[in-house]
């Protein structure tokens, strides 16, 4: 399954220059669970880490399967296990925050698109959650 329309979003989103620093305001306003997650980290790095994870997440849901090992290893960081354990409810809002900044900020936003977004970005989700 093809997502072009989802990583030209994604690209006109980033071109915009303001996406990564809105989803994590939205983001880390969601839950007090999240904000205490990101106590301590260094955002600037965090923020070029996330804007490289978006793409590879709609890759996988493409079914490119040269970012599955990377897929592997980012879902291993979030882990029961791993160096950061995120509950899997997380999610919920994770993806939530993401429609909306793309909402926000991609100047050719149309309404199909959030749809396009949830599919693309789902299975990334879901790997998280299994892997947990
Ligand atoms: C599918 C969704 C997600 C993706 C693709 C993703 C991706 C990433 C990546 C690539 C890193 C950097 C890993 C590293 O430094 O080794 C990271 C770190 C992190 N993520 Fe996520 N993440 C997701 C969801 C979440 C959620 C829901 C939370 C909720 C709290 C979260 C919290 C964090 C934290 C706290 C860090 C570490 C920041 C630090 O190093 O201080 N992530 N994530």
């Amino acid at each position: 399954m093809g997502f072009p329309d989802v990583h030209q979003s994604y690209g006109r989103c980033r071109r915009a220059g303001h996406f990564i620093d809105r989803f994590y305001e939205r983001f880390l306003a969601s839950d007090p669970r999240v904000a205490r997650a990101f106590e301590g980290t260094n955002f600037s790095q965090q923020k070029r880490a996330l804007g490289q994870a978006i793409a590879t997440a709609i890759s996988y849901a493409e079914g490119e399967s040269f970012v599955n090992s990377t897929m592997e290893r980012m879902a291993e960081v979030h882990s029961r296990g791993g160096r950061v354990p995120v509950d899997p409810a997380l999610y919920t809002p994770w993806l939530e925050c993401m429609v909306e900044t793309a909402r926000e900020v991609d100047p050719r936003w149309e309404d199909g698109l959030e749809a396009r977004w949830r599919e693309a970005l789902q299975p990334a989700v879901d790997l998280f959650v299994a892997r947990y």
